[in-house]
């Protein structure tokens, strides 16, 4: 399976830390932080990734990561969004890359401290579909969240103003290679943007949709509290 990491958009929610850098450059206490979607992809046996980047430093990314051997991969490739039309545009531009093969796709401000190995595996294993991952949190507000039915996931809501459960849809997503032709099928959002959330509907209409809770700490660092609680996070764990 081969690994994306989605690390376009404006970071505007950082701004000014993003005025003249890309979001996903900036430090996570002792690294940049797209060094942790690129560990999580490789501590999980992914080889070849695809960067998707945008804005006006793409040259830096290659600066940093080179061609990916200190990350144990195979290769690392880029891909440049124009604009930010959203997550589900931003993989869109996955689908040579992908080679109709299965993909794990990782939105780059997400942080797992969890080792991913056993979802790839039973991910490889699943005829068809998608896969993901869920975790409790007390900022429905901010995310995807699910919506279960005695224990049956049946939809996602894109920033729920009256959340139907506490559980965050993650920034990890394994799908098959339909996901291309779902993408061509969107309409963007009321935000303009094509949703990651909308293809996710797609699968869990199409009841092909499983999905995970995700045990230990996660944190989209897209916040200032966040992208804090992250480094914190991390800080703390080297004691
Ligand atoms: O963190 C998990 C959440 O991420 C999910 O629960 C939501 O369902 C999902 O929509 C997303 O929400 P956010 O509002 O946090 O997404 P954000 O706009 O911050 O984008 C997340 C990453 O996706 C960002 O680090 C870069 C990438 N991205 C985003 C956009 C809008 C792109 O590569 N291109 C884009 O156009």
């Amino acid at each position: 399976m081969k690994g994306i990491i989605l690390a376009g958009g404006n970071g505007t929610r950082l701004l000014p830390l993003t005025m003249v850098t890309n979001k996903h450059l900036l430090p996570v206490y002792n690294k940049p932080m797209i060094y942790y979607p690129l560990e999580t992809l490789a501590a999980a046996g992914i080889k070849d990734v695809l960067i998707v980047t945008g804005g006006n430093n793409p040259g830096d990314f290659l600066r940093l990561l080179k061609n990916g051997k200190s990350f144990a991969l195979r290769e690392i490739r880029f891909a440049y969004q124009e604009g930010s039309g959203g997550i589900a545009q931003a993989l869109g531009l996955a689908e040579d890359f992908a080679e109709h093969d299965k993909i794990v796709v990782l939105l780059g401000d997400n942080i797992f401290d969890e080792n991913m190995t056993e979802h790839v595996e039973n991910f490889k294993h699943q005829e068809k579909g998608a896969k993901l991952f869920f975790k409790e949190v007390t900022d429905a507000h901010r995310f995807g969240i699910g919506e279960f039915n005695q224990g049956k996931l049946v939809g996602i809501e894109e920033k729920p103003s009256q959340p139907k459960s506490p559980m965050a849809c993650s920034g990890l997503y394994m799908y098959d290679s339909q996901v291309f032709d779902i993408i061509k099928t969107l309409k963007p959002s009321k935000r303009g943007e094509l949703e990651i959330t909308d293809v996710n509907n797609f699968y869990i209409k199409q009841g092909t949709a499983t999905y995970e809770n995700l045990k230990s700490f996660w944190s989209d660092a897209g916040t200032f509290k966040t992208l804090f609680e992250s480094a914190e996070f991390m800080k703390n764990k080297e004691k």
